[in-house]
């Protein structure tokens, strides 16, 4: 079955041409994009998403292309297309087309794409069972990670270096040694007083939705939550460190540059997260 993108108000094969040459999206990463985590069915996280949406256009200047009712109608018509079950729906929205010019064009309509793809819950699963390994890399990012931008240059350069030392995910690090962030993940740890610690919000990490939504069940399961910095070397001392992102929820660590985090094995409070935030993100739907 080929894949059907949504773009610009048709549903298309993937395989076809969609995208103009002079999108500003292509041409200078003017664009922000939000990712919804599909789980049987039910997307996850919804209002939150949508709230993120929002901020990120509006950051940019961009107007809202649709209501939230329309753009959830087409969101559900990309799943159906697809028979998406598991896995996640991305949305892109560039400011537009127009002959290259770096500040704003006067006319261009925004430039909308949904796409959907599947991942098996199972490989998720054994992510989730086994924990992953993680390595740190230099902050190399602009100054608006708040910004859910196209613009990911960085991020998949540390991915690739993640990938190439056998790890799942990158962590940048800043020049006083603080993890802000994975490259598509928010980072945690549980710290040696069993607290759970993740970056503040500011405009140097993303405000992940599925952190938002940890943070509610940490409270609601009466877990010590506090949005307090953390160092590198707080976090190879932790009794647990994990991620959170929507396509992956919570996924304990393991190693961090090659060293053993906690007993080297999955710990409770990633688990517990982990089995409580379906239920609450799609209940959040
Ligand atoms: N990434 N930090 C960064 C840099 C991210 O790219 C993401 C999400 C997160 C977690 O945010 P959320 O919990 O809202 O997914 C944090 C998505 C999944 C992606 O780029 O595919």
């Amino acid at each position: 079955m080929s894949r059907i993108a949504y773009v610009n108000g048709q549903y298309r094969p993937l395989s076809e041409p969609l995208i103009e040459v002079e999108d500003r999206g292509y041409q200078f990463a003017d664009a922000i994009y939000e990712v919804w985590g599909v789980e049987k069915g039910a997307l996850l996280d919804n209002e939150g998403h949508f709230a993120r949406l929002e901020r990120s256009l509006g950051e940019l200047k961009i107007k809202p292309p649709f209501s939230r009712v329309a753009l959830m109608t087409i969101l559900k018509e990309v799943q159906r297309r697809n028979r998406l079950r598991d896995g996640l729906l991305y949305l892109q929205v560039s400011r537009g087309v127009a002959p290259r010019d770096h500040a704003f064009p006067v006319y261009a309509r925004p430039v909308v794409v949904i796409t959907a793809k599947r991942v098996d819950p199972a490989l998720v699963a054994t992510r989730a069972a086994t924990g992953i390994a993680v390595v740190s890399v230099p902050e190399t990012r602009w100054a608006r990670c708040d910004i859910k931008s196209v613009g990911l240059l960085p991020n998949v350069l540390a991915k690739q270096a993640a990938r190439e030392a056998g790890a799942f995910e990158a962590w940048f690090v800043d020049a006083d040694g603080f993890v802000m962030e994975g490259t598509s993940s928010n980072a945690w740890i549980v710290d040696s007083a069993g607290v759970l610690r993740t970056q503040p919000l500011s405009n140097r990490i993303l405000h992940g939705v599925t952190r938002a939504t940890l943070m509610r069940i940490a409270a609601e399961h009466q877990m010590k939550v506090e949005e307090r910095p953390f160092t590198l070397a707080e976090a190879l001392a932790a009794r647990e460190a994990y991620i959170s992102s929507a396509t992956n929820a919570a996924i304990p660590v393991v190693r961090i540059d090659g060293r053993q985090i906690g007993d080297g094995k999955p710990g409770p409070v990633a688990r517990a997260l982990r089995d409580a935030y379906f239920g609450a993100a799609t209940a959040q739907s």
